[in-house]
């Protein structure tokens, strides 16, 4: 029962309740009219801390397309929290307010607390570096229409792997599924977290390191792109130097399984060069698509609409 649950780490839900989102988002796909108004009544506030246009749009646009309305902010210094209220105050008077709210911060481990003070439902939409739930589920949602199957595939996540939140709940949920296998592609100073890699090892999960895209990118299923997170470098200097270690372009991709498909949770910087969006492999715009549909499927999941 998905019913009343927060979402803050993939990990939350069991493969079978991640396979339930998946079954109704291909359902609203294939019959959207259907969904129109199943969430009438419904009210979802979507508390960001900390600056987004797809996420929070994302949300929004899944809870208006089931007919239900959002309260909100995008900017926490127009809310009270410049007043010096806590979240767990925060929380329970949205929690008055809203039947679900959808929680992005900048500090690891916000949403969570948030869900200790909440009545309603919390869904994690970015904590930090930490996770970010929602884009996984749009990302294996991407997977598993276009590639037909979660199973038996090797991900190269390629980038910032070590602030890129996205990428560690993808690695967290894909290594759930049979016969995955990870390429992780990134300067040594972005490698991922070393909680990351110890999960990583203590699970026997099959991954190798390289900094080189190039020399790998022909074994790859899926190329898993990630911009550079500036907002939590501590210099200027370091980023610049960093940003552009891997750009994929037309040579790069050359190289690669006529069959691989790229992947990105956006936004793009400068990694992935503009010629590839037309390229049969670039499938990131598609990823926004799946993130809408299954965002409308864990909404509705949580709330416990039928
Ligand atoms: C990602 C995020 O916020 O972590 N974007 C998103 O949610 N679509 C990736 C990023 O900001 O680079």
């Amino acid at each position: 029962m998905l019913k009343g649950r927060h979402l803050i780490d993939i990990m939350d839900f069991s493969v079978e309740e991640m396979n339930e989102i998946f079954e109704l988002a291909h359902e609203i796909i294939l019959r959207r009219e259907q969904f129109s108004h199943v969430c009438e009544g419904k009210l979802l506030a979507t508390l960001f801390y900390e600056p987004s246009t797809r996420t929070r749009l994302s949300f929004e646009s899944a809870m208006i397309r089931l007919g239900g309305k959002v309260i909100g902010f995008s900017d926490a210094g127009s809310s009270s929290v410049s007043k010096g209220e806590s979240i767990a105050d925060t929380i329970r008077v949205v929690g008055c307010y809203a039947d679900i709210i959808a929680m992005r911060h900048p500090k690891e481990g916000a949403p969570k607390v948030a869900s200790m003070y909440s009545p309603v439902p919390v869904i994690n939409a970015g904590d930090g570096g930490h996770q970010h739930p929602t884009q996984t589920l749009a990302d294996l949602l991407t997977i598993k229409s276009i590639k037909g199957t979660l199973s038996n595939l090797k991900i190269g996540c390629c980038g910032d792997l070590k602030f890129g939140r996205t990428v560690h709940s993808l690695i967290k949920a894909m290594s759930r599924y049979e016969g995955n296998s990870f390429v992780l592609i990134s300067p040594k100073e972005l490698k991922i977290p070393d909680y990351t890699r110890k999960e990583m090892d203590n699970k026997n999960i099959d991954y190798s390191e390289t900094d080189n895209l190039e020399d790998i990118i022909s074994s790859l299923d899926i190329l898993y792109m990630t911009r550079v997170q500036k907002e939590r470098f501590f210099n200027e200097e370091d980023y610049i130097r960093l940003r552009d270690s891997y750009i994929l372009d037309k040579g790069k991709i050359s190289r690669a399984r006529k069959d691989m498909i790229v992947l990105h949770p956006l936004p793009r910087v400068n990694e992935i060069s503009y010629e590839i969006d037309s390229d049969p492999r670039a499938c990131y715009f598609k990823q926004v698509k799946y993130g809408m549909y299954v965002r409308m499927a864990l909404m509705m999941k949580l709330l416990g609409i039928q």
